[in-house]
């Protein structure tokens, strides 16, 4: 898919193609692109309208690479196999090969990412941050930025808080690595809405999206 620019960007071909994206250009972000990506995070909704976000931008070098650091630690634990075995990764099915890949990827070169977007707030108020956070993903994919959501620095509040500020009462909840994406945009792969649906009663088919195509529908909307 080709980069457009953001006034060109339907919704829904943003919906269909902003995915996962763990590889980067060193290129850096400038400010006013950054700026944009998290005044349009705050148009999300808020719980009570609360807004109790706070976005935590860290582009010091030496700071995103303790925050590597910690990361790659939970890669090391998580990831085991891979990082024991690295061409455990080239024996998997296709699908989860790339995953892998490019999750094993990111883990080695996080601090080599230009900007870390903390996004932060109150430990039980993932309800609202998340919704910012697909704001986030969706501007930055309008702007021909990548991300990824990450959570591979929780666990590691002890080494992370002092070194970024954080008070005791803030819990990061999502690490978004942002840069100019070297991977390319969408499409975005997943099970067919059937096996996501019910009607009416938990579990029973939809009839409707049982007689649906499991792919296509984005089609509709999108004219390239
Ligand atoms: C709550 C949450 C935590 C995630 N944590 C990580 C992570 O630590 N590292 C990573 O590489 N991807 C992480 N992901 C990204 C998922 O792997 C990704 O969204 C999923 O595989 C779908 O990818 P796709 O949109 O490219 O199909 C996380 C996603 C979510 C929603």
């Amino acid at each position: 898919m080709e980069l457009k620019s953001p006034d060109e960007t339907g919704l829904f071909e943003a919906l269909y193609s902003t995915r996962a994206l763990r590889r980067f250009k060193p290129d850096p972000v400038p400010d006013e692109v950054l700026f944009q990506v998290i005044d349009a995070a705050i148009r999300a909704p808020a719980g009570s309208n609360q807004q109790v976000w706070h976005f935590l931008v860290v582009r010091d070098e030496a700071k995103r690479k303790a925050i590597g650091e910690a990361y790659w630690q939970t890669w090391t634990s998580y990831g085991k196999q891979y990082v024991d075995d690295p061409s455990a990764i080239d024996r998997l099915p296709r699908q989860m090969r790339l995953v892998v890949r490019s999750t094993d990827h990111l883990a080695r070169h996080i601090a080599e990412v230009p900007v870390h977007l903390f996004v932060c707030g109150p430990a039980q108020a993932a309800g609202t941050i998340y919704p910012a956070v697909q704001n986030a993903l969706l501007a930055c994919r309008g702007l021909g930025l990548g991300s990824v959501v990450t959570a591979f620095h929780r666990g590691h509040d002890a080494t992370l808080k002092p070194l970024l500020g954080v008070p005791d009462d803030v819990t990061l909840h999502a690490l978004l690595p942002i840069g100019y994406p070297e991977d390319k945009i969408g499409p975005v792969g997943r099970r067919p809405v059937k096996k996501h649906a019910s009607l009416d009663t938990y579990g029973e088919p939809w009839p409707f999206a049982e007689s649906q195509p499991d792919e296509g529908w984005h089609e509709r909307w999108v004219h390239e």
